[in-house]
């Protein structure tokens, strides 16, 4: 990773870590609820998502105020805390490791790890209500989150995860279910960090083509880590995907392929993104970094 683009993603973590800290802060509160919610949200996740909000910003406006920015991104990663706090549940893929720490239902109870998910997800939705955009811009971002994480996005793809479990998926079957497990919630993060910074249609629907293909990329590589990576550093069980039936790219296609197949992605998103200049620079070191990651 060049070293310009980890200082940038250090700088958005820092920003998310501590807007997350601000707007959830720990109070003596009688139930494990929030110690349950903070546990789960500043446990050292990568902050993609929120990176790719800020990204996309500047991309649109290189002088964008990232201080605008903050709630939004944090919106992002509050929705996807809330989504890996589910996915981790035992009646879903029964994990018991998360970013390096037993999961929260394994810290917790179970029941405390369901409502700190509820919790996660409207804090998220909160959060958009904070910013200092208009009223018709702070809509159409809680049109977005909600569109990305709901029954048309996240949600649709955990179930059609689920509903996979111990059967065989063709590769355009696998290919819906990453579009929309992963998929859509990456292609929200960008568009939120653009409609933010005042894109236009067309500037939208390219960074969408960025988004949307670098969003299955995203599903791809952490099918790849699930065979090729070690838990120390994924910081969740090597070969859980494996071990509970799960179809994945890798299952599907072999490794090699599914290299091959997350390289095509990383070109193709590059290619959606020609028509803009210098500003999209953190955007194209992001779409390098999540097919060359290792966690
Ligand atoms: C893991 O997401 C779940 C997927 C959608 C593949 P991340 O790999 O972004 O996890 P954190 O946030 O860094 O822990
Ligand atoms: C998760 O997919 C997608 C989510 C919406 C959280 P995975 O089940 O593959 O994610 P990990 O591997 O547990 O992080
Ligand atoms: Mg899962
Ligand atoms: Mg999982
Ligand atoms: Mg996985």
């Amino acid at each position: 990773m060049s070293q310009e683009f980890t200082f940038f993603a250090q700088q958005c973590r820092a920003r998310i870590d501590s807007t997350l800290d601000q707007y959830l802060p720990m109070t003596d509160e009688p139930t494990q609820l929030r110690a349950a919610m903070r546990y789960s949200l500043l446990n050292g996740g990568k902050r993609v998502r929120p990176i790719l909000t800020y990204a996309a910003a500047l991309a649109i406006n290189p002088n964008t105020n990232l201080t605008l920015i903050d709630p939004v991104a944090a919106a992002l990663e509050c929705l996807h805390s809330y989504s890996l706090v589910h996915d981790d549940l035992p009646a879903m893929d029964d994990d018991d490791l998360r970013r390096g720490k037993p999961t929260c239902h394994v810290a917790f109870t179970e029941a405390t790890a369901i409502l700190a998910g509820d919790g996660l997800q409207t804090l998220a939705f909160d959060l958009l209500t904070k910013t200092d955009f208009s009223a018709e811009i702070q809509i159409n971002l809680i049109r977005q989150l909600a569109r990305g994480s709901g029954v048309e996005g996240m949600v649709l793809g955990q179930a059609i995860d689920l509903a996979a479990v111990d059967h065989q998926l063709d590769l355009a079957q696998l290919e819906i279910m990453h579009r929309h497990k992963t998929g859509a919630l990456i292609r929200a993060s960008v568009a939120m960090g653009a409609i933010s910074a005042g894109a236009d249609e067309q500037q939208l629907a390219a960074l969408d083509d960025y988004a949307a293909t670098i969003g299955l990329a995203f599903q791809v590589q952490d099918d790849i880590l699930d065979v090729t990576g070690d838990t120390a550093t994924i910081g969740k069980q090597q070969g859980a995907d494996i071990a509970r039936n799960k179809p994945t790219y890798v299952s599907l296609l072999g490794l090699d392929a599914a290299r091959a197949k997350a390289d095509e992605l990383h070109r193709k998103a590059l290619d959606a993104l020609v028509t803009f200049g210098e500003s999209a620079t953190p955007l194209r070191q992001l779409a390098s970094y999540i097919v060359e990651r290792s966690n």
